[in-house]
């Protein structure tokens, strides 16, 4: 059996609300949780893994997706079949971005939205954040194209934004000929 992290289901309102900044050094529980979330990002990304234990993959989760009000989320980029790369952010800002935007072709996915959802949400092409990692040491990343949507919608989490709040249900393809579909 593997373990399996309590996921928020996008009804609860805990998941509108706006996540706290981390104080250093991470309690156990927050290392623990950190672990767990990335574990469970990686098992729902292995095809076997994921079949046998009814997972949906998922490539990123915040903390607020566990109802843990910390800004802190975690990543799984698979880079080449079966391995990934593993991000763990704390406290992130947003220092600098392209002034292209994109959007994923398929739609957004998210943990927490258990259903399909129409409609394409803008997302720079490119980003910097600066955040700390778990020593609390400071850190710079540039993401570019998926890594650089996957940023954007934990940051947003953080913010108690999902990405279905950025969709216009009355046209969900707005703006869709100003932007690059990846
Ligand atoms: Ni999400």
């Amino acid at each position: 059996m593997i373990k399996s992290v309590d996921i928020l289901d996008e009804k609860n309102k805990r998941l509108h609300e706006i996540s706290e900044e981390v104080v250093f050094p991470l309690t156990k529980e927050d290392g623990a949780m950190i672990e767990e979330m990335l574990e469970h990002l990686v098992n729902s990304q292995i095809e076997e893994v994921a079949e046998k234990y009814n997972l949906r993959p998922g490539m990123g989760l915040a903390a607020i997706q566990l109802g843990i009000k910390k800004r802190y989320f975690v990543i799984a980029h698979e880079r080449n079949e079966n391995v990934f790369d593993k991000y763990v952010i704390i406290n992130p800002k947003i220092i600098s971005h392209s002034e292209e935007l994109i959007y994923a072709g398929g739609g957004e996915g998210c943990l927490s939205v258990n259903r399909g959802v129409e409609g394409i949400v803008p997302r720079y092409a490119r980003i910097t954040i600066e955040y700390k990692d778990k020593e609390g040491n400071t850190q710079k990343l540039r993401a570019r194209e998926e890594l650089a949507i996957a940023v954007q919608h934990e940051i947003d989490h953080l913010n108690g934004i999902l990405f279905v709040d950025k969709i216009d249900p009355n046209d969900p393809f707005k703006d869709e000929d100003n932007m690059r579909m990846i």
